[in-house]
């Protein structure tokens, strides 16, 4: 779904705020927190249910402060999957920039604007969304939570926020469909894809994706080679070599015919750790612990996965095989430089991730947030998804100001899952949703319409360009 271009000018002046709150229901339950349609007057049941319920002594699960659900999230997981999850490239001066971006734009609300009736729907690919987030891909999420991809794909389906299936998933896409159908049917999903060195495989996956009913797929670009992670390489921790993360591949018929001619390899020393780690790498392989050791399937499927997972010699030539085989919206996750947006455009592709990827692969890389308003004036009618550093629902509304149809957010939703599984992801989701559509109202708009078709208004924080200099020109 494109938006105008007016959507994306950067400069707009928002209505008015002044929101009234009442509250109804109890968001403790599994009920989705937020009616969003245009008839619900001035309700955040979520927030007056924490309320509520403090008055009998009781505090939320998933802190709704950013900060200390970072904090205990690391507490709840070993040092090995804190590292993984919470890590960037080198110095982590990308992770760092994501956010500073996010602090170098201010909301200007505006008053009177009669807020009583709030709407947070977008549409995305012929979709009515309820929320305008995403969860964006994750990968080995059983480093956070056993129930990994299965628990976050149930408190996704049932609160109706899409979830982008990871390439490098606990569970195989199938598994997470079947979990989201038993909550919701029919509840949005994407793949995203990494396009791995075999045709035959991409295409495998890709139509495995269509027939979970993905509704787009996401093809990432940015991890044609792994950035160089200090807190794992530290701890000479890469979790796809203990057979996690690799779901996707061992239950694919392709990839189990390429593990026939799996190459051998660099071996480790044989020492206890190894051992063990070769045990536990069966016990993730699909069937018998027995079979995939004695059978020696579970190391094939690690060298195999080593030998075919990635593709640097990826060039734009090759989207249109891609293009050609398939009928689903296509989404360059990645994309930084307008110049990339034009070919992607150009390319015939339906939309971008303008993301770096949580700063995990290049250190010192420009923020998503920096890099959208020049993406968002190269390809004003395409769909623009910003990822990377969103937090809280003011990081919502300045990417929308920005020119983003909706953001994709990314460790959040795995701290959740580290502190309550599924429980903990719809808990996190609910204060997501309150806590942008309170942000909407409170700087004075009614609906996304408002942040995005010129009247919400962003001004920049610290040194002041001319053009940015008197927030309501
Ligand atoms: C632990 C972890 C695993 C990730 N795995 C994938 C993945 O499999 N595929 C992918 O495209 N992006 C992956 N990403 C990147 C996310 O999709 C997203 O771009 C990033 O997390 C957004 O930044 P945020 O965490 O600051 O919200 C991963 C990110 C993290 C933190």
């Amino acid at each position: 779904m494109s938006q105008p271009a007016a959507a994306r000018r950067i400069d707009c002046r928002i209505q008015l705020a002044g929101p009234r709150l009442y509250a109804r229901g109890n968001a403790f339950t599994d009920a989705p927190m937020s009616d969003t349609s245009p008839s619900r007057r001035g309700t955040n049941n979520r927030q007056q249910a924490i309320y509520t319920q403090g008055m009998a002594g009781r505090v939320p699960r998933i802190p709704p402060e950013p900060r200390a659900l970072a904090a205990a999230a690391a507490k709840a997981m070993t040092r090995a999957g804190r590292g993984y999850i919470d890590g960037g490239a080198g110095t982590e001066a990308t992770i760092g920039a994501n956010r500073a971006a996010f602090d170098g734009w201010q909301i200007v609300p505006r008053m009177l604007a009669d807020v009583s009736r709030r709407n947070t729907g977008i549409d995305l690919f012929g979709r009515r969304l309820a929320q305008p987030f995403l969860l964006s891909p994750i990968g080995v999420l059983d480093l956070a939570h056993p129930s990994a991809d299965i628990g976050v794909a149930e408190a996704a389906a049932s609160r109706g926020v899409p979830m982008i299936f990871s390439n490098q998933a606990s569970h195989p896409m199938e598994a997470c469909a079947d979990a989201m159908d038993a909550v919701a049917k029919d509840a949005p999903r994407w793949f995203q894809l990494y396009w791995p060195k075999s045709d035959a495989l991409a295409e495998s996956l890709v139509a495995r994706a269509e027939a979970c009913g993905c509704e787009a797929l996401v093809v990432t670009l940015d991890t044609t080679l792994l950035g160089w992670r200090p807190r794992d390489l530290t701890l000479g921790h890469l979790p796809f070599l203990h057979g996690r993360g690799i779901a996707q591949y061992t239950s694919d018929p392709v990839f189990q015919d390429l593990m026939a001619t799996a190459p051998t390899g660099e071996r480790p020393p044989i020492t206890w750790a190894t051992l063990k780690n070769a045990l536990a790498a069966a016990r993730r392989y699909p069937g018998p612990t027995w079979n995939a050791m004695t059978s020696g399937k579970a190391i094939a499927a690690v060298r195999q996965f080593i030998a075919t997972y990635s593709r640097p010699d990826l060039s734009w030539d090759d989207l249109a095989w891609l293009r050609e085989r398939t009928r689903l919206p296509i989404l360059l996750k990645g994309v930084l430089a307008p110049d990339d947006a034009r070919r992607a455009e150009a390319a015939g592709m339906d939309g971008l991730i303008v993301s770096n990827h949580g700063g995990r692969q290049v250190d010192g890389a420009i923020a998503s947030l920096d890099a959208l308003p020049a993406i968002a004036a190269a390809v004003p009618d395409m769909p623009l998804i910003l990822d990377s550093g969103v937090r809280t629902g003011a990081d919502i509304f300045k990417a929308l100001a920005l020119g983003a149809t909706a953001v994709g957010i990314g460790r959040p939703y795995a701290w959740a899952l580290a502190l309550g599984g599924r429980a903990g992801v719809a808990e996190w989701i609910d204060n997501t949703a309150a806590e942008f559509e309170l942000t909407m109202a409170l700087a004075g708009c009614r609906d996304i319409a408002d942040i995005t078709d010129g009247t919400a208004r962003l001004t920049r924080r610290g040194p002041v360009s001319a053009s940015t200099a008197d927030p309501y020109a």
